[in-house]
């Protein structure tokens, strides 16, 4: 999906502005249905509409009842749809993109020939499954229409054999999708699907093994229905074929975030984390064990697990500009030794600005970018501040040396702010005891409550205590304590090695 609309609200215009874009959706379709239709003929389309005209005004509004149903469909099932005008042209993007192909594949090639599972491939990917199986239902509809009342050519058995195949391979290919896991995978549902479209197709054209006039000239019964079944591998192949190629497209054009974009995303091919990797392995290090605690704090709280990992291997991209003024990155020499504590409190706190300008020219997902300038809210830099406070007797503008913001606006962002924290105040505590773990990320979640940095989003006490159990599980895991090994210094006798306590 586009990503969530956040402010905007479900007003009188709000349904209005998605109604009339709806209805200019609608003209848009008609339009490209003419031309499909009609394209190389127009000469005769004043002949054909005296002679067709009935046909086509029942099916323009067969048409139309279908959209204003999609309409109600989204108003009560995801209203979200209808709040962005990018995510309506992305439905009927899907929608005359299925009904090109349908048209040109199906009058000119074959009708079985179909790429008929790609609309239910795109709309599970780019929206969700149940948005996808009624998208499948009303484009096999639309175009079970088009083909019964616009295209006399079409016979009345292949219109229903057309429609029950769209249907069934769509539905096929939706409950299969659920494991795919990575875009290469979607060809294996490519060729599932045919099982079922090829039985469909071997039923419906078996008749043909009775009746041997209806067979075509030149075939035999059994050449012809292994022909149709032929047509049948074609249309699911292709679905999936298409839906390799037509998928960047859309994730560029309308910025979706995929569930394969967010895989890539997150891999250490990606090209910010693998320069993370070669330019600041601390960082890198530091955010691997931050995205971990992510997963785990975002399960507790039922948020989504894999947008908290991508967050969290993102957050400290911006220490990138300058990965040699962070600690994790430094050897034992410390270039703040050299600055004055203003100066390194600026390079410090700029890593999230950078963050969030490093993202964007990607052109990474928005929650990405804005959770890396969120996720120290305006806390201060103790560090520095300390530092200065040593320094001077006059007083010190604590502003100066604190994160400019904002503080976090979504319970993804409070998250990533607690887990970056916890994980560096637990690696500082030395033995790790639960007790000793548990109270570090109480004194974390505590004082960021103290400085009101979770006043802008809606996290609750509730969830809040939900992932310090879940942090001190993981971190408790991960820093185990470890039995202290005897050490033994080992001796080279003619008996062979020996050992001895030191
Ligand atoms: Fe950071
Ligand atoms: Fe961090």
């Amino acid at each position: 999906m586009t990503g969530k609309q956040f402010g905007a609200e479900w007003t009188k215009e709000a349904v209005l502005k998605s109604a009339l874009l709806f209805l200019l959706q609608f003209v848009i379709f008609l339009g490209i249905a003419f031309l499909v239709l009609f394209g190389g003929r127009f000469s005769q389309v004043m002949q054909i509409m005296k002679e067709q005209g009935a046909n086509y005004l029942y099916a323009v509004v067969c048409i139309l009842m279908l959209f204003v149903i999609a309409y109600c469909y989204f108003y009560f099932e995801n209203r979200e749809i209808l709040l962005s005008g990018k995510n309506i042209a992305l439905i009927f993007t899907i929608i005359d993109l299925h009904l090109i192909l349908s048209c040109i594949i199906g009058y000119k090639f074959n009708i079985y020939a179909r790429p008929v599972a790609l609309v239910a491939l795109l709309v599970f990917v780019l929206i969700g499954r149940r948005d996808a199986i009624f998208m499948n239902i009303l484009c096999a509809l639309v175009v079970f229409i088009i083909d019964t009342f616009a295209v006399p050519e079409v016979t009345a058995k292949e219109c229903y054999s057309s429609l029950i195949i769209s249907f069934s391979a769509g539905m096929f290919a939706i409950f299969s999708s659920n494991r795919s896991k990575s875009r290469l995978s979607v060809i294996t549902i490519g060729i599932l699907i045919v099982i079922p479209m090829d039985l469909i197709i071997f039923l419906l054209e078996i008749s043909k093994l009775l009746d041997a006039s209806e067979v075509v000239a030149g075939q035999s019964a059994w050449q012809f229905i292994l022909t149709q079944m032929g047509y049948g591998l074609f249309g699911g192949v292709t679905s999936a074929i298409f839906f390799l190629f037509i998928l960047p497209v859309f994730e560029f054009m309308f910025n979706c975030l995929t569930a394969f974009r967010l895989r890539e995303l997150t891999s250490s091919d990606a090209k910010i984390l693998k320069m993370l990797k070669e330019k600041a392995p601390g960082t890198y290090n530091h955010s691997m064990m931050v995205a971990q605690l992510a997963e785990s704090s975002a399960a507790a709280i039922g948020e989504n697990v894999d947008y908290a990992r991508a967050a969290a291997l993102y957050h400290d991209a911006g220490k990138l500009h300058n990965p040699e003024y962070f600690t994790e990155n430094q050897g034992d020499y410390n270039l703040h030794d050299e600055l004055t504590p203003e100066l390194s409190a600026d390079i410090i706190r700029s890593h999230t600005k950078e963050g969030y300008r490093l993202i964007r020219n990607h052109r990474l997902p928005q929650f990405l970018a804005d959770i890396a300038v969120e996720h120290h809210g305006t806390l201060p830099i103790r560090y520095f501040y300390a530092k200065a406070l040593k320094m001077t007797d006059g007083e010190l503008n604590i502003e100066d040396f604190s994160y400019m913001g904002p503080k976090p606006q979504s319970k993804l962002a409070a998250i990533i702010m607690i887990c970056d924290a916890s994980e560096a105040a637990v690696r500082a505590v030395g033995a790790r005891t639960p007790e000793q773990t548990e109270q570090a990320i109480r004194s974390v979640i505590e004082e960021r409550m103290d400085l009101e940095q979770f006043a802008e989003c809606d996290i609750t006490m509730a969830d809040l205590t939900k992932i310090r159990l879940a942090l001190v599980n993981t971190l408790t895991g991960v820093y185990h304590h470890r039995i202290q090994y005897p050490s033994i210094k080992y001796r080279r006798t003619e008996n062979g090695t020996k050992g001895e306590n030191e």
